[in-house]
């Protein structure tokens, strides 16, 4: 035990900034040592200084300028949401939750909505921050989806959905639009307007029959059935904080 720790665990004036980012697993102690010492580290927006405490429980942490989590009470949970689920945190139809799949504490609440019938990736966290940075436009983070649709659209088709279609609140952002096999489209957007991948393939004439978010950002997940989940890595929450950057 370092003299500076008391028996609960905690500490007289924060941990040292090294300690905490060799236990993230950024390397160890004198490679941390070095990235510090290197002016890559800064607590507060302010350089880090070789030796520094924080308190990991507020302080904000950036190497290279992008955000590192160092608060150690968060959690990021990827669950593979099933069809017929709702994405709310309580529905007051008493349909079940995303959150019943997870467990209960500490609470988690979605990272923005998805349909109740469509299928995919969702992440649950209780980082206000990301899941500000996540759902927030300005931040135009990508989500792929796998829309199975009526029919077989045109290459024509492929290229109104990318240049953008007009619905009800307005032209849709350009998207990337791929067809993998006919009637099956690769969608990727980056707004997460209400039913929007839904209602664009509605509004060219090709109904969505069955529709599943299959990346998040950096986050592809192929091997969780419906309804598991698991824990983020801590590579892949940096890799969204660097990825959740306004645009
Ligand atoms: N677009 C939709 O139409 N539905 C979703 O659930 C997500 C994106």
């Amino acid at each position: 035990m370092e003299t500076d720790e008391f028996p609960d665990g905690h500490h007289r004036e924060g941990e040292r900034l090294q300690k905490i980012l060799a236990r993230l697993g950024l390397g160890s102690r004198r490679t941390c040592d070095d990235m510090i010492a290197a002016g890559r580290v800064t607590v507060d927006g302010e350089v880090a200084t070789l030796g520094q405490r924080i308190d990991s429980d507020s302080a904000i942490v950036e190497i290279d300028g992008s955000r590192v989590p160092v608060r150690p009470d968060l959690v990021y949970r990827l669950l593979n949401k099933p069809g017929q689920v709702v994405s709310t945190a309580s529905d007051p139809q008493g349909r079940k939750t995303v959150v019943e799949l997870v467990p209960g504490e500490p609470r988690v609440f979605p990272v923005g909505r998805l349909d109740y019938d469509t299928e995919g990736l969702i992440l649950l966290t209780n980082d206000g921050d990301l899941t500000h940075r996540l759902t927030h436009p300005s931040f135009g983070v990508d989500k792929e989806y796998l829309a199975h649709v009526e029919g077989n659209p045109t290459r024509g088709t492929l290229r109104r959905l990318r240049e953008g279609v007009e619905l009800e609140d307005g032209m849709t952002a350009p998207a990337k639009v791929s067809q993998p096999s006919p009637g099956l489209l690769r969608i990727v957007i980056h707004e997460g307007r209400n039913r929007q991948v839904r209602r664009m393939c509605e509004v060219v004439g090709h109904p969505v029959l069955r529709l599943v978010r299959t990346r998040i950002g950096p986050l592809a997940e192929n091997k969780l059935k419906a309804g598991q989940w698991r824990e983020l890595t801590f590579e892949e929450v940096r890799s969204l904080y660097s990825t959740a950057v306004a645009r």
